[in-house]
């Protein structure tokens, strides 16, 4: 009698423990991305020519230009970094980057973050060191330099592990991270296979890539391709959340791929999502009109919202798309796409959309208040472009 009570209280305690450890790091988690990570990468613009100098000067202009100040704050350096590993197996940087430690130190000084770029398996995409068969030593590395952030990208890791051994290759790293004390935010890139979505986070993910890359493929193709990810996210947003979300892949504004308001169409839609907001371009050289576009404060609080949740489209019609993202406070965030390729009215019917009958607008891209409007409003939306609106429930005129 008394052995079975005691047996019953030790599996209690055990699924206690079991439950409270499961909570602390969700709450962890959640405290690490909280909001959708923002900051830069230098993929798009650098490739495999990056070096330490290239990242310090973006990191510096992150600041100047005020990006830093609307949010943004990790600066990813991705593939390409990798130098050999000594005979101990720890991995140093190539001769591009002379000092990691003082890179980490540099851009805390900033009072910005350290990403950092590895991959499961033995190579990484561009053919350098992966993380294969030394994943405690790495993440014991990266917490050495101070690294905030690590993309780790199936690359090669299809040579070395079955599909079905993924979600373990992905927990493995993220366990040797923890075992490093360090916060550091763990942002999975495997190209949407296998429904990541749908593991993700239960990994360890603090985003996760739902897309092949974006800015892939020909130029002429650019707007395309960022739609065709963009749009066929609908969906996913009901495994986001604080610390957890899906990541459609880098921002391709100010890469000279797409016009502004293609640019804008992906600022919204990223916007409307929840996604991490990566900026790629060289941001030592950005137009005006660049840096407006990505450091639009009422754009990025769409993006930001406390909530967390990821918005979805409510209505289509053809190559009109209207996408809803409920915000903190009662508000919501609207964007009225035209994928088509002529400037098109759009109408919001309110009551078919499931909204109040009256609502107090505001263009977001503009900033502009434009009334209340009753039962509906209608915007003419430019060729491949985006009306972005904030809605209030609005009684006075
Ligand atoms: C893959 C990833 C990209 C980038 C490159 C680097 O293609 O999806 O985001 O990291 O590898 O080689």
């Amino acid at each position: 009698m008394t052995y079975r009570r005691r047996r019953r209280i030790s599996s209690f305690s055990l699924a206690l423990l079991w439950l409270m450890a499961g909570a602390g790091l969700r709450a962890q988690r959640a405290r690490l991305a909280a909001t959708p990570p923002m900051g830069w990468n230098d993929w798009y613009r650098y490739g495999c020519r990056v070096s330490q100098a290239i990242v310090e000067q973006n990191a510096a202009a992150l600041v100047r230009s005020g990006m830093k100040a609307v949010g943004y704050r990790y600066v990813d350096i991705d593939d390409c970094w990798q130098g050999r590993r000594d005979a101990r197996g720890r991995i140093h940087p190539n001769s591009r980057f002379p000092d990691m430690k003082a890179l980490g130190a540099d851009l805390h000084r900033l009072g910005l973050k350290f990403g950092i770029y590895s991959s499961p398996g033995p190579t990484t995409c561009a053919g350098y060191p992966g993380s294969y068969g030394h994943e405690r030593q790495d993440a014991a590395t990266y917490a050495r330099w101070g690294v905030d952030l690590l993309k780790y990208d199936w690359c090669s890791a299809g040579r070395v592990y079955r599909p079905d051994q993924m979600q373990a290759a992905y927990r493995k790293m993220h366990a040797a991270l923890l075992a490093t004390g360090r916060p550091i935010v763990y942002s999975l890139c495997q190209y949407g296979l296998e429904g990541v979505w749908r593991w993700g986070a239960a990994v360890g993910g603090n985003l996760w890539r739902t897309t092949d890359d974006v800015g892939a493929g020909k130029p002429a193709d650019a707007y395309l391709r960022m739609t065709l990810f963009g749009f066929e996210q609908s969906g996913l947003g009901r495994f986001a959340g604080p610390g957890h979300w899906n990541d459609p892949d880098i921002l391709q504004i100010g890469l000279g791929r797409l016009n502004p308001d293609e640019e804008r169409t992906q600022m919204s839609l990223w916007s409307l999502q929840a996604a991490p907001l990566l900026a790629g371009n060289d941001l030592t050289r950005m137009s005006p009109a660049t840096l407006a576009l990505l450091a639009n404060p009422e754009v990025i609080a769409v993006d930001q919202d406390r909530l967390g949740l990821a918005g979805r489209r409510i209505a289509a019609e053809g190559p009109l798309e209207i996408w809803m993202k409920p915000l903190a406070g009662g508000r919501r965030a609207l964007g009225l796409f035209n994928r088509s390729d002529s400037p098109l009215p759009i109408t919001l019917r309110f009551r078919a959309l499931g909204l109040p009958s009256r609502l107090r607008l505001r263009d977001l891209w503009r900033r502009q208040n434009l009334g209340v409007f009753h039962r509906r409003f209608t915007a003419q939306v430019n060729r491949h472009g985006v009306v972005l609106l904030l809605a209030r429930a609005g009684t006075r005129p």
